[in-house]
């Protein structure tokens, strides 16, 4: 099983299973910009080696600048973590919540964290027949009754977004509501599209972000939250002092400086996902339509095998991809895969062809 450790990109479970050397494979089990990071990580690392002898800032004060600049909001209401992971973990130990709202499917640290602290699960469940959006109903019962409601926006595996229609029903939540926007930035309407200038001045509101996704930088982990001055405080009493190292705080800051990239990012991901859905639904797999940088996928019904061993197959064609059916609210038909370039998108969707049409 290639989610031995619960999560897509791990290369050495795919080395040991399949027996190739972790650099030869094509990666589409985990969602990074496939144009890879910006050119001031290799310039940090090679020019500002030497600062590894430093501590970090323990308050990310320079980061946390750029990012209240960069967003258009207030630096007291930002903190600044080692990935967004460490931030959900914070979020789920400050509000203690005796429930937890997850939608079904979503992903799994929302529910893995919310069981660590001994909460019971309240599933909101998302429909293929809705396109996997959530409905108005079951998002106002799961208000009412959750102390914490964790929501992707956009959703992991789903890349749907909440409706705009339903944002405003969040504010009637009974308790604590944690938006993880962790893949928005991929949106080239992000702006209009986040909360993350709404979550200052909301007591209930918890937004999220990952900078590993967008930036390609997942193995030096960053992230930040954004919400009311009063919880940042809250979440960083319980933070790790110096989670957040220099090299990350170096690199979280110049990247947001590089526009150009980032401009490229949202365009090239809009344009291959467009390419990637239409080719994949061109050979006769159901795909639903996603915002950001992965789609997911079912097999039809004719095919007569099941995602665990068509993963198998593509693992030893040096493929990888997401087996959904471990997201609670799916089956063994769906997968996902991230969004690449043209050429690593045109291998996967012939080598899906092969296989379901040999
Ligand atoms: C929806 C979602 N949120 C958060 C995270 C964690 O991101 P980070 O790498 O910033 O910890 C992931 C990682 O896969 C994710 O898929």
């Amino acid at each position: 099983m290639l989610e031995r450790y619960g999560h897509g990109g791990d290369l050495l479970t795919a080395a040991e299973l399949f027996g190739h050397s972790p650099d030869l494979f094509l990666d589409y089990s985990s969602n990074m910009n496939p144009m890879g990071p910006p050119t001031c990580v290799q310039r940090i690392f090679s020019e500002r080696w030497m600062e590894v002898v430093r501590y970090p800032d323990p308050a990310t004060r320079v980061l946390r600048k750029k990012i209240a600049a960069y967003y258009r909001i207030p630096e007291e209401s930002i903190l600044v973590g080692n990935g967004a992971a460490e931030l959900i973990d914070l979020v789920v130990r400050i509000t203690q919540p005796a429930t937890v709202a997850v939608t079904a499917p979503s992903f799994v640290e929302y529910s893995d964290n919310a069981l660590r602290v001994g909460a019971s699960l309240h599933y909101i469940p998302l429909k293929a027949e809705h396109s996997f959006d959530v409905q108005a109903e079951d998002l106002s019962h799961a208000l009412y009754k959750a102390d914490l409601t964790m929501l992707g926006h956009p959703n992991n595996p789903t890349g749907r977004l909440i409706p705009d229609v339903l944002m405003d029903m969040l504010q009637t939540a009974k308790g604590t509501v944690m938006l993880d926007e962790a893949f928005i930035d991929f949106l080239e309407n992000e702006e209009q599209v986040s909360m993350i200038q709404r979550a200052p001045s909301m007591k209930k509101l918890i937004v999220i972000r990952s900078m590993t996704k967008f930036f390609a930088i997942p193995g030096i982990r960053l992230g930040f939250v954004v919400a009311h001055p009063d919880i940042i405080l809250q979440m960083r009493n319980l933070q790790v002092h110096w989670s957040v190292n220099h090299f990350s705080q170096l690199i979280g800051a110049a990247a947001l400086d590089d526009a150009q990239y980032i401009s490229d990012t949202k365009k090239r991901v809009s344009t291959e996902r467009q390419w990637f859905y239409e080719q994949l639904s061109s050979i006769g797999l159901d795909v639903i339509q996603s915002a950001v940088n992965y789609l997911l996928v079912r097999l039809p019904k004719q095919v007569p095998f099941h995602v665990p061993e068509m993963q198998e197959k593509l693992g030893q064609m040096k493929i990888l991809i997401r087996d959904a059916s471990r997201f609670p609210g799916l089956d063994e038909r769906y997968f996902r895969l991230a969004v690449r370039l043209r050429e690593d998108n045109e291998t996967v969707a012939r080598a899906l062809k092969h296989i379901i049409q040999p």
